[in-house]
């Protein structure tokens, strides 16, 4: 007959001690790291497992000068080392880009990223989630994690799926139930708003006073009241999306155009139109389009295109970019311009034609592409051997093509 090998009170207070644990290694974590933004990403996903791999893809999860090639490059061009304490900027002040590529390091005033994940992660989970309220960003002293004031005692969010301060139970990875050790606090006016990302994406002037990026602007002009949240993070799987995609990923810059190509004789129309709230593109002054038309005859070979090689340089028109100049007038890398030139982005809802007088005969075939670029020829030029290929090539996004 099956005999207990343990009375029933030896079983009780083997639980208590199996929960006491499970407390005290809670209690740990916090004790001997009270502060909540030096927690890393990892502690979070190990129950939030999907939001993790999403962010962990994302370039908030690549933002610091150890993981984003093209950022690296230019941080350590203008500040220095990121694997070292006390970076200066050429004028001695604290590097402006840490408070919004590392948000938890600014925070700290410190610039030695790889010091702890919380700072080598860059927009990790808690510089989101321990952002209370939003203080504008609108002067060029108050951005990133300037822009905010944190709580450094519970976990924020939406409140959609967990209000309140209460600790909530769940079935960890190994199957033992374990207490979530953050308390929440709900802020659904600053996690469903626009607000949360204007901090960091609203606008920035470079050191010349020279406005370098404007997305907030941008959306602001167009009059549009949609969040940035319901294009950037839709729901998938029940929850809000952390891949947040832009430039980045190709699949999702399809996503903000429509294309079209109408020919009568030898003139040919292709039609770009820009479906967002902000530019296209939008963000960092690198980014470019181009639409490139081509035409072949009956027996398709190429007989003519806008351009060969450059669109730069052969079809200026065809470009979609903020063009930053210095005194002269001249294109510069964005920290050294002093004005901004032209700017040929399509607006929010701008629908362009772009037209061409096909000037050869025996035309039996056009075929319009539609290009993405996260750089510009003379920087890919400067930062070729820097920063991996794949980051180099033009992305095709769109195609449109007519028989003649
Ligand atoms: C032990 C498991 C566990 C850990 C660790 C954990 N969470 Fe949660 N979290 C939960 C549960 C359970 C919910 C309730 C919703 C759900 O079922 O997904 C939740 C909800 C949330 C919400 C939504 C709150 C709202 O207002 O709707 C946010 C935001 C969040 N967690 C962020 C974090 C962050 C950031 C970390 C790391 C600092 C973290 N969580 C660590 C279990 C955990
Ligand atoms: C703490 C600052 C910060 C906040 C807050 C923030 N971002 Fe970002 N975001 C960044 C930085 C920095 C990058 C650039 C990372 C890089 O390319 O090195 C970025 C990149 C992006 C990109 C571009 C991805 C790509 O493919 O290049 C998108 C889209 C984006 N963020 C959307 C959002 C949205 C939407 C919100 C609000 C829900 C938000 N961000 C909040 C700092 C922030
Ligand atoms: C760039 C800022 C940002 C980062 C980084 C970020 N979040 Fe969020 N998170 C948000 C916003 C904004 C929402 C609310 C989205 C909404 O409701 O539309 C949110 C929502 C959530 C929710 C609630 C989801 C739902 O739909 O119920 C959880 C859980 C969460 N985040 C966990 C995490 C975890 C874990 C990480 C790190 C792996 C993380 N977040 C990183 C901004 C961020
Ligand atoms: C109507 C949908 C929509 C809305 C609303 C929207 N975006 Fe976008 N966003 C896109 C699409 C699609 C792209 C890719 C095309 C591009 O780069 O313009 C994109 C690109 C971006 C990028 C990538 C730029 C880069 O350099 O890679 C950033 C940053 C960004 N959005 C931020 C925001 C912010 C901040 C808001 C809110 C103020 C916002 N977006 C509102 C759809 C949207
Ligand atoms: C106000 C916040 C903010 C500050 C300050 C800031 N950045 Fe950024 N940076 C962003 C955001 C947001 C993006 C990505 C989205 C976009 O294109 O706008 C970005 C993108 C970039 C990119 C493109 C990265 C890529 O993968 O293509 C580079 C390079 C860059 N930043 C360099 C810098 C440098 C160098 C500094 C400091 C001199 C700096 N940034 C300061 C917010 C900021």
């Amino acid at each position: 007959m099956f005999k207990p090998r343990f009375s029933a009170h030896q079983i009780v207070f083997a639980l208590l001690f199996a929960v006491s644990i499970v407390f005290s290694a809670n209690l740990q974590t916090a004790n001997s790291n009270p502060q909540l933004h030096h927690v890393p990403s990892a502690d979070c996903g190990s129950c939030h497992t999907e939001i993790y791999k999403q962010w962990a893809g994302s370039m908030h999860g690549n933002s610091t000068a150890l993981k984003d090639p093209i950022h690296g490059a230019l941080y350590k061009s203008l500040m220095g080392s990121p694997t070292e304490e006390g970076v200066k900027s050429k004028k001695g002040k604290y590097p402006i880009c840490l408070q919004c590529h590392a948000p938890n390091a600014a925070r700290d005033g410190k610039t030695k990223l790889d010091a702890m994940p919380a700072y080598s992660e860059g927009v990790n989970c808690v510089a989101c989630h321990t952002m209370k309220k939003y203080l504008g960003s609108r002067a060029n002293s108050r951005l990133g994690s300037k822009a905010f004031e944190f709580s450094n005692s519970a976990i924020q969010g939406p409140a959609g799926s967990y209000s309140g301060s209460q600790q909530v139970k769940v079935p960890g990875s190994n199957g033992v139930e374990m207490v979530n050790p953050f308390p929440h606090e709900a802020r659904s006016n600053l996690f469903r708003s626009s607000d949360l990302c204007l901090g960091c994406h609203e606008s920035r002037k470079n050191g010349k006073g020279v406005p370098v990026c404007s997305t907030g602007p941008e959306v602001m002009q167009s009059g549009n009241t949609v969040t940035c949240q319901s294009c950037h993070m839709p729901l998938s799987n029940g929850f809000a999306d952390h891949s947040m995609s832009g430039g980045h990923n190709p699949e999702m810059v399809k996503r903000g155009v429509i294309f079209n190509l109408a020919v009568d004789g030898n003139r040919a129309v292709v039609n770009v139109k820009n479906t967002l709230a902000h530019n296209l593109p939008t963000g960092a002054p690198f980014r470019n389009m181009v639409v490139k038309l081509i035409a072949y005859n009956g027996s398709g070979k190429v007989i003519w295109s806008n351009f060969k090689k450059s669109a730069f340089k052969e079809d200026k028109k065809s470009v979609m970019m903020l063009f930053l100049v210095g005194k002269d007038g001249k294109p510069v890398p964005p920290p050294k311009a002093t004005n901004i030139g032209k700017d040929t982005r399509l607006k929010p809802g701008e629908s362009r034609d772009f037209v061409y007088n096909i000037p050869v005969k025996g035309v039996a075939k056009v075929r319009a592409e539609l290009f993405y670029d996260l750089l510009p020829p003379p920087i890919k030029k400067k930062l070729a051997k820097k920063i991996p290929a794949n980051l180099l090539k033009p992305a095709l996004i769109a195609i449109a093509e007519t028989n003649i």
